[in-house]
């Protein structure tokens, strides 16, 4: 069966800026490329799905400005049902810099625009949508009152809920008692336990403290070295795959929506998260967010690869 995710989020415009290295402050210098992709984390996380196949409905607010209507038709062209997203007319669409340096180390500022008026109405016009899928996935570029609003529909619907706790900033309770899967990063998960990560020790405890507000599983996600899962089982280290870094922009939510994908038809998040960094590592090695993401088709035949290599 064909799973269905349902994506609450943001959807920004990323211009990305190829650099040799970052500038200092005060400092001019010559970049090397520029690439205009489509981005935002939730976004993000629903072409992730959906090119892994699932049947996604993304909802959303972008401006009534040029890159709106880009991106509404971008999604549309992804096999996404793009019908829940609203224009705003007062907001440009959330715009991205990002900076990847040579080393593929980066740094962005986003702003806002219309994701900031996505609102808990806009959540209620999609709640039979929301009813019928496997996931919920709700990230922290929108509003915090929609994420609750559409993990509330979901938990009466027996809807998985998924949160990305990202960017880090601190979340209600409401929200994390409403949180079937975290799917945090260190920072993250600092900002919401209180605990600083330097050891797996810590991230046990720090895990414990957002089971304690009502998270049933976590999935904190270390970067080159994997993704720690802890649920009701007790935690596993699943290791990150070796490949050559370009773009680590986005691969936090190349992880979530692959994780989705896996959850809605495979028993425990543990086997899921594995197949799920797969996806995360195929998309590292190129650049931008969506333009770095894989079909199934690209998954299994790396998969195959590794496993013959
Ligand atoms: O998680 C990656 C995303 O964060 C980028 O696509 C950019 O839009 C930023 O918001
Ligand atoms: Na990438």
């Amino acid at each position: 069966k064909t799973p269905r995710i349902c994506v609450v989020g943001s959807a920004n415009i990323d211009l990305i800026f190829r650099t040799p290295r970052m500038p200092a402050l005060g400092e001019t210098i010559a970049g090397t490329a520029l690439h205009q992709c489509m981005g935002g984390k939730g976004a993000n996380q629903a072409v992730v799905a959906a090119r892994l196949g699932g049947e996604v409905t993304f909802i959303a607010s972008v401006g009534s400005d040029a890159f709106g209507a880009e991106s509404i038709s971008a999604y549309e062209a992804e096999g996404i049902d793009a019908s829940y997203i609203s224009r705003a007319s007062d907001q440009p669409t959330g715009t991205a810099a990002i900076f990847v340096d040579d080393e593929a180390e980066n740094c962005i500022i986003v702003v806002a625009g219309a994701n900031a008026l996505l609102s808990p109405e806009s959540i209620r016009a999609a709640a039979n949508v929301i009813e019928q899928s496997d996931a919920v996935l709700c990230q922290l570029e929108t509003p915090v009152d929609a994420a609750v609003e559409a993990f509330r529909i979901a938990r009466a619907a027996n809807t998985t809920t998924i949160l990305t706790p990202a960017p880090a900033k601190s979340v209600t309770d409401e929200l994390l008692s409403l949180c079937d899967v975290c799917v945090p990063n260190k920072t993250e998960i600092t900002l919401i336990s209180g605990i600083a990560i330097e050891s797996e020790d810590d991230a046990i405890r720090a895990a414990e403290v957002l089971r304690a507000k009502g998270v049933k599983q976590v999935a904190l996600t270390l970067g080159s070295e994997g993704v720690l899962v802890l649920d009701d089982f007790g935690q596993t280290k699943i290791p990150a795959m070796k490949v050559a870094a370009v773009d680590t922009t986005g691969a936090g939510d190349a992880f979530t929506g692959g994780l989705a994908m896996s959850l809605a038809g495979s028993p425990g998040l543990a086997d899921a998260a594995r197949r799920a960094a797969i996806v995360a590592a195929i998309s590292v090695t190129k650049i931008g967010t969506q333009t770095s993401f894989p079909t199934l088709e690209e998954v299994e035949a790396w998969t195959t690869k590794k496993e013959t290599s």
